[in-house]
């Protein structure tokens, strides 16, 4: 046995869930490629896949969204505890975490049960904890819209139009599962111990959060206001790559060609700017798109760096009025359902993941009691 850093290239799982191809720049998400589903299903009918393996008759589907809707509502002690963070300042992110592991107070130790709530009340954890950091009443879910119209509602206080709840849907469905990702395998090696589901959800939230993983797409939209207009993007771009920084948005560890998620986000967002008049702000970051690839292939030729889906992702979510401290959170709310479908998966094997360590220490250390013991 040999150590391999990062356990790249280790297959750690057999799925039926998603499959990704960083040479074809295919993502299947449960027998359907991605174009093929995302921007076409609702986000109730994706979770309905990844939980069943088969998209949903429309009388299971009226059946499934109505349950999930009885249960957005948070038990007190979520919103004290979102009080109470709100008036520390914590992150969202972290807000989120916190307030996810007090979902326990309402588990019926049933994962069927637990994966609803779970999905359920996450939108109305991110748009509870939004308002009372800005100093504003949370606002109750509606139980007429569905799960991305009714967050986008809980946030604002507006009822989202057709295209923003496309908009949001289409970026829920996108991010859903992609592979064997570092949060993915967290709630899977949770699960593997028999864990419950509501630590395994903690755990990946954990997880997402770091910059490496699910925390790139505010510093993206920071970069465009930082460029400001076309005329400074070349300069702006070509100094970060003489100073050896990264830009932000580009190149992935898998994908070697363009991100499939950032084809169907850029759909969503040509969908979205049909009718708007503001799009000044979408062809700008189009044209600093356009300048960063070129660049790329200049400072790191044959390396294939190519948009991936965090740039679209900057994009669409601040172009349904998202602040960027929303953007990993509701990275984190479409990707419960991925995180949940990977735990039942791994529940049906019921085998612990248990990797092995190769020792680096000493081996012949003698015991002293502290008196003894040098000062350090
Ligand atoms: N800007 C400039 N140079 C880059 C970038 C970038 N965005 N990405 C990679 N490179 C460089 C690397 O420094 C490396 O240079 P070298 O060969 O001279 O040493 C070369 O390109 C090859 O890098 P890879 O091995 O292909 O990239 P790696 O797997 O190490 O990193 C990562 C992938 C972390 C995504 C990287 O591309 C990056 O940091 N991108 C910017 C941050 C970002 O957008 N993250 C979100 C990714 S999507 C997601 O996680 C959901």
């Amino acid at each position: 046995m040999s150590y391999i850093p990062g356990l790249k290239g280790v297959i750690a799982a057999e799925t039926n869930l998603s499959s990704v191809d960083g040479e074809a720049g295919e993502l299947i998400i449960a027998g359907y490629p991605l174009e093929e589903i995302a921007s076409h299903a609702t986000f109730e009918e994706m979770i309905y896949l990844l939980w069943h393996h088969s998209l949903p008759s429309h009388a299971d589907l009226n059946a499934f969204s109505e349950a999930l809707k009885t249960h957005r509502t948070l038990p007190n002690a979520t919103v004290v505890l979102l009080r109470e963070a709100a008036s520390q300042n914590v992150s969202v992110i972290d807000a989120l975490r916190m307030a996810t592991a007090t979902l326990s107070l309402i588990s019926d130790h049933d994962d069927a049960s637990d994966a609803k709530k779970l999905v359920a009340t996450l939108p109305t954890i991110v748009a509870t904890y939004w308002r009372l950091k800005n100093h504003q009443e949370p606002i109750a879910p509606h139980a007429k819209l569905s799960h991305a119209a009714n967050y986008l509602y809980m946030l604002t206080g507006q009822e989202p139009d057709d295209a923003q709840t496309h908009a949001m849907n289409t970026y829920l469905n996108t991010i859903t599962d992609h592979g064997m990702n570092a949060s993915t395998f967290t709630a899977r090696v949770i699960t593997s111990t028999r864990s419950d589901l509501i630590s395994a959800i903690v755990g990946a939230i954990g997880a997402l959060k770091g910059p490496l993983h699910g925390g790139a797409p505010g510093p993206v939209l920071q970069m465009l206001h930082d460029i400001q207009t076309p005329e400074n993007a070349e300069p702006y771009l070509r100094a970060k790559l003489e100073n050896g920084e990264r830009l932000m948005g580009f190149g992935h560890a898998i994908y070697k060609v363009r991100d499939p998620r950032a084809n169907v986000l850029y759909g969503a967002l040509e969908s979205l700017f049909a009718n708007r008049s503001d799009r000044e702000f979408y062809t700008f970051a189009q044209h600093v798109e356009k300048t960063a690839i070129t660049l790329l292939e200049e400072f790191k030729p044959g390396r294939r760096l190519q948009t991936n889906v965090e740039f679209y992702t900057a994009l669409l979510l601040h172009s349904v009025g998202l602040h960027p401290d929303l953007f990993t959170p509701t990275f984190a709310i479409g990707r419960t359902i991925g995180w949940i479908a990977h735990s039942l998966e791994q529940r049906t094997l019921d085998r612990i993941i248990r990797p092995e360590s190769i020792y680096t220490g000493h081996k012949n250390g003698q015991w002293k009691p502290s008196h003894e013991r040098c000062a350090s």
